[in-house]
C-alpha cells in the first residue's frame, strides 16, 4: 500500500493535485445527492496514495471537509480499518492475518518471529524506518496461511525461513527508494 508513496510534507495543509481532484469529484459524483459520505472509504485510499501513504489528523479533516462531513465521522472509518494507516508508516509495511485459520496453522510464531527479528511489536516501525509490522483480519487466502500482506502482494504458506528471505528481499529493494 505504501509502494511508490510521493513525498509528502505533513506539516502543510493537504491538497489534492488537480488531476486527483477531478477523480475525487468523479467518485462523489456516484452516488445520489446527500450521500456523498458513501466514497469515503475510496477517498480515504486516493488520500493515503496522495500524501505520503497514511492519513494524518490534517488529512482526515481535509476528506472531511471535502465530503461535508464532520471530521469524527472520517476518523470513525480510518481507525477502523486495518488497511488504512494512521500513523506514519515505515517504507514496507507488513501485515500479517491472525484470523482463525491463520492462526491454527501458525500465525503466532510467524508475528512473533518478525518481532523478534525486527526488534519491533505490532503496530511499531523499525528504528530504521524501513518496516512497519501491523496485523489483520481475514485477507481471504484462508486456504494459504500462514500468510501476510505487502503492498498489494499477498506472501502465502509462509515459515519462518520464507520469513527471513522475504525481509531482506525487501530491505534491498527498498534501501534506495525514498519515503517521507
Ligand atoms: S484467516 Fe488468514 S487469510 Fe483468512
Amino acid at each position: 500500500m505504501n509502494t511508490g508513496v510521493k513525498t509528502y510534507d505533513e506539516n502543510e495543509k493537504p491538497q489534492f493535485s488537480e488531476t486527483t481532484m477531478a477523480e475525487v469529484k468523479r467518485v462523489i459524483g456516484l452516488f445520489p445527492e446527500g450521500k456523498q459520505k458513501s466514497a469515503l472509504i475510496r477517498i480515504l485510499h486516493i488520500a493515503e496514495e496522495e500524501f505520503g501513504g497514511w492519513l494524518s489528523v490534517p488529512t482526515m479533516n481535509y476528506v472531511a471537509e471535502i465530503l461535508n462531513i464532520q471530521p469524527i465521522e472520517v476518523y470513525e472509518v480510518a481507525t477502523f480499518y486495518t488497511m488504512f494507516n494512521i500513523d506514519k508508516p515505515g517504507k514496507v509495511v507488513l501485515e500479517v492475518c491472525r484470523t482463525g485459520p491463520c492462526m491454527l496453522v501458525g500465525s503466532d510464531n510467524i508475528i512473533e518471529h518478525i518481532e523478534n527479528k525486527l526488534n519491533v511489536k505490532v503496530g511499531e516501525t523499525t528504528a530504521d524506518g524501513m518496516f512497519t509490522l501491523k496485523t489483520a483480519e481475514c485477507l481471504g487466502a484462508c486456504g494459504y496461511g500462514p500468510m501476510l500482506q505487502c503492498g498489494k502482494t499477498y506472501h502465502e504458506h509462509l515459515t519462518t525461513e520464507k520469513v527471513d528471505e522475504l525481509l531482506d528481499t525487501l530491505r534491498k529493494e527498498h534501501s534506495t527508494s525514498s519515503n517521507s
